[in-house]
């Protein structure tokens, strides 16, 4: 039986995790620590409340003093580090608070673990959440990312999580701190919060909106569906190396212009409108810096852990597309306040 404390448990990928866990290992204890920033949302944890093996707490990893009170007390034995701030395009509005949480936050809770567990003596163990990103952009010829792959983060958001990275390690080689981390390519699924390109095209489409694709649209992204993600993690924690890295994803290369028509052909096929919904699709100036390609090679995952994806990215995209539409409620809710105004600010169009 673990004690699990889940860092960043409110946002995308962590309450996907959250749940998942909850559902496979009902005998373990989850404690979910988030600091319900714009992107953590207590609404995508609803129905968890009355389960006697799960607690939420409303704080911040850069509170040093409260994890080393939640440490100790819930007896953890398993951290799944998730917080973060994610978004590349908000790192390039405001790196700050990338910096804070992404890099003294991940500080502040190896901290707090080396101390808790000084006697790592009941197979404790760390998972650091990282992304494909750190490893930089590649060319259209080059081979995917591997765990050998060199760090040349270019966004201030990859840069962060590099830092992140690389005091994990520093952590297992100085002190001996049970830690495995993972770089994983882009996730999509439930619960992702609007922002993103998959649920922004979702959500604009179905509400005939623009749907702005940045440069030429032939950006490249890796995609895997975030339960297959949560189940890599799974397998990491379970039969990992202390002080490895896991490179996590589907083999799943897509151009950025691919998914959005295929978006609103599945839209149009669901709920068919006047107009093709591909006719929202709306070229915009490029994101600065923007990376050209991603794609990892998961084969260690494959290999070592037994690991494989299970969702074929056609299924998991429709079945995307129609939680988006059951779920229009927590959408329209998380959508409201800060989020109008970033997306006036990121898109140049008007707040109402
Ligand atoms: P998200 O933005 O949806 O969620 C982040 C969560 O962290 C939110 O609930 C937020 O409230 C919480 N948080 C932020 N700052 C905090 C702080 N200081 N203290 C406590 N909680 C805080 O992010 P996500 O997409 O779920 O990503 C989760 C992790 O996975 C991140 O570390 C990210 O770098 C990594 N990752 C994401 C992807 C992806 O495609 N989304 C891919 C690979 C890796
Ligand atoms: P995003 O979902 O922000 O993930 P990441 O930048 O971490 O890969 O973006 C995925 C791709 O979609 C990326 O190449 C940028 C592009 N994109 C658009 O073209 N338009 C948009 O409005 C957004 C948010 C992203």
């Amino acid at each position: 039986m673990r004690q699990l404390l889940v860092t960043g448990g409110a946002g995308f990928i962590g309450s996907n995790f959250v749940r998942y866990w909850l559902a496979h290992h009902a005998d373990d204890r989850l404690v979910v620590l988030d600091a319900l920033t714009y992107a953590g949302n207590l609404e995508s944890l609803s129905g968890l409340e009355s389960l006697a093996n799960y607690q939420f707490i409303h704080g911040d990893i850069c509170d040093a003093e409260l994890l080393e009170e939640i440490l100790p007390e819930n007896d953890i034995d398993t951290i799944v580090h998730f917080a973060a701030e994610s978004h590349v395009d908000r790192s390039i509005l405001g790196p700050e608070a990338f910096i804070r949480t992404n890099v003294q936050g991940t500080f502040t809770l190896l901290e707090a673990a080396r101390k808790a567990w000084v006697n790592a003596r009941r197979g404790q163990r760390l998972v650091h959440v990282s992304t494909d990103e750190v490893f930089g952009s590649l060319e259209r010829h080059e081979p995917p990312f591997t765990e050998t792959s060199r760090y040349r983060p270019n966004s201030p958001y990859a840069a962060s999580k590099a830092a992140a990275d690389h005091l994990v390690r520093a952590y297992f080689h100085t002190y001996g701190l049970p830690v495995l981390t993972t770089n994983c390519s882009n996730n999509y699924g439930p619960y992702q919060f609007p922002e993103k390109l998959i649920p922004l095209t979702i959500i604009n489409a179905l509400e005939n909106k623009p749907i702005p694709v940045y440069g030429d649209g032939c950006n490249v992204r890796d995609w895997l569906h975030v339960e297959d993600h949560c189940r890599g993690i799974e397998a990491v924690l379970a039969a990992g190396e202390k002080g490895q890295t896991y490179s996590i994803g589907a083999s799943n290369e897509r151009e950025n212009l691919d998914i959005v028509q295929q978006i609103c052909n599945c839209l149009d096929g669901m709920l068919p409108s006047k107009r093709p919904r591909r006719d929202l699709i709306t070229f915009v100036t490029d994101r600065p810096g923007h990376d050209r390609r991603y794609a990892i090679d998961a084969s260690r995952m494959r290999n070592e852990l037994g690991w494989h994806p299970t969702y074929a990215f056609a299924d998991g995209l429709e079945q995307t597309v129609r939680w988006y539409l059951a779920h229009r409620r927590w959408w329209e809710r998380v959508r409201r306040g800060d989020y109008r105004h970033y997306y006036a600010q990121q898109y140049g169009v008007s707040e109402a």
